[in-house]
């Protein structure tokens, strides 16, 4: 983070604090009605995704007031530092958003969350959920949060008339870097942005999609128990791929979030970007056509391998309303919720039971692809590693930024491992 986002983030924390005690007055019980619930859906198709779930939530709830308590920042990139403020200083929120995953062992190790196991039993949520996902929900023989929905992070998205100025297929499906990397260069020659990309954390996001593509899906899964090496020579020839495609990129990444790298594809002004399928809100937003104004194919050589995160939220310890927290976990969990979040976030449901028979297009493949692809955990988004890896290994992305050096970011990323990797 730069140093005026620091200054952004931590002025929001001391904003946000404010508002906590200006708002709800306790009842006797010493709670109060108010449901402060935290996440990064501050704007756009994000918010919509949100505005959607808090409609259900209001309707089944009508003595719980939702106060939105979002934070700017794609991928919680500004969030989670005002969150940790907030956790350090006893002000947690109703509910906060959280990935699924390793993610939560930072919030399980400080004793910030509560352990949800009973809850899970007593609503009958291990039914509902599908094995695989409460596996990984599962840290330490507990689990701690709530699904919302099971998003896919290995999603190529570009528009068929730019590729078509560059004489280049559109819904072409690569099945190795190399070759998309050729189509790139030619993008780039006709004065055309190859690939859009934004600030730091869409780079991370990119560098998981390559080192996926690169190492297979079974070297990727080492990364995080150790058994690959981040030191070895495929981590290094993923590193110099993606090095090349950074160079194919717009310049001016750091200003951008994933919104308006998304958009330059649906303006077309860039040909490609790689991102998770909430860019499957904005293009649904804008009202374009899959196939037609975009088309959304796995990232080159990941065909067959699904790289999932899900959102989900917490019941923080010592929170506010618990009886609001478990109001709005409660509305997560309902079929009614899942779908109307789902449909407008681009994700699919985590619930088994929820109807997705009038989703869209792009969902519908979504669903078919988790049912049936590899699942993988997402680095940028918190399935795959705690927090704190994930700032180191986005502290060696930023730096090679602007430096360019392989070497360097390799090095980087050896040493996020070991002062990170679980013992
Ligand atoms: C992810 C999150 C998604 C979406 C994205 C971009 O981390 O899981 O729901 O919000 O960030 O902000």
């Amino acid at each position: 983070m730069n140093a005026t986002r620091k200054a952004l983030a931590a002025g929001l924390a001391a904003l946000s604090l404010l508002a906590v005690s200006a708002c709800g007055s306790d009842n006797e019980s010493g709670s109060t009605d108010e449901v402060e619930v935290f996440t990064w859906w501050a704007e756009g198709s994000e918010k919509a995704g949100l505005d959607a779930l808090v409609k259900v939530f209001d309707e089944q709830n009508p003595d719980q007031k939702f106060v939105n308590g979002a934070v700017a920042g794609g991928a919680g990139s500004d969030a989670k530092n005002v969150l940790q403020s907030r956790l350090q200083n006893g002000e947690p929120p109703a509910t906060f958003q959280a990935h699924a995953g390793a993610e939560l062992t930072d919030y399980i190790n400080a004793g910030q969350i509560e352990d949800l196991t009973d809850l899970y039993e007593e609503k009958g949520w291990n039914e509902q959920f599908p094995e695989g996902l409460l596996e990984r929900l599962t840290q330490d023989g507990g689990i701690y949060s709530v699904p919302s929905n099971i998003h896919r992070a290995n999603v190529l998205w570009a528009n068929p008339a730019v590729l078509e100025k560059a004489g280049i297929e559109a819904n072409k499906t690569y099945d190795s870097l190399d070759a998309w990397i050729a189509d790139l260069k030619k993008i780039k020659a006709k004065g055309i942005i190859p690939l859009s990309i934004a600030t730091d954390w869409t780079q991370v996001h990119l560098l998981e999609t390559v080192l996926l593509a690169d190492l297979g899906a079974e070297a990727y899964n080492g990364l995080w128990d150790g058994t690959t090496d981040w030191g070895g020579s495929e981590v290094e020839a993923a590193l110099a791929d993606y090095n090349t495609l950074l160079s194919l990129t717009n310049t001016d990444r750091q200003g951008l979030d994933w919104p308006d790298a998304t958009q330059l594809v649906i303006d077309g002004e860039a040909a490609f970007n790689v991102m998770g399928d909430w860019a499957e809100a904005a293009f649904q937003e804008q009202k374009k056509t899959l196939g037609t104004d975009y088309t959304a194919v796995p990232v080159p050589g990941t065909e067959g391998v699904f790289d999932f995160l899900a959102d989900s939220f917490t019941m923080p310890v010592d929170g506010p309303n618990p009886e609001g927290t478990e109001a709005w976990l409660d509305t997560i969990a309902s079929d009614e919720g899942q779908v109307a979040f789902n449909k407008a976030k681009g994700s699919i449901p985590a619930s088994t039971t929820a109807d997705t028979a009038d989703f869209g297009e792009y969902q519908q493949t979504a669903i078919k692809s988790w049912g049936e692809d590899e699942i993988v955990s997402s680095l940028a988004h918190g399935a795959a590693t705690s927090v704190n890896w994930l700032t180191d290994v986005t502290a060696a992305v930023a730096k090679f930024g602007s430096n360019k050096d392989v070497a360097e970011l390799q090095e980087g990323l050896v040493e996020a491992a070991e002062d990170n990797k679980p013992e």
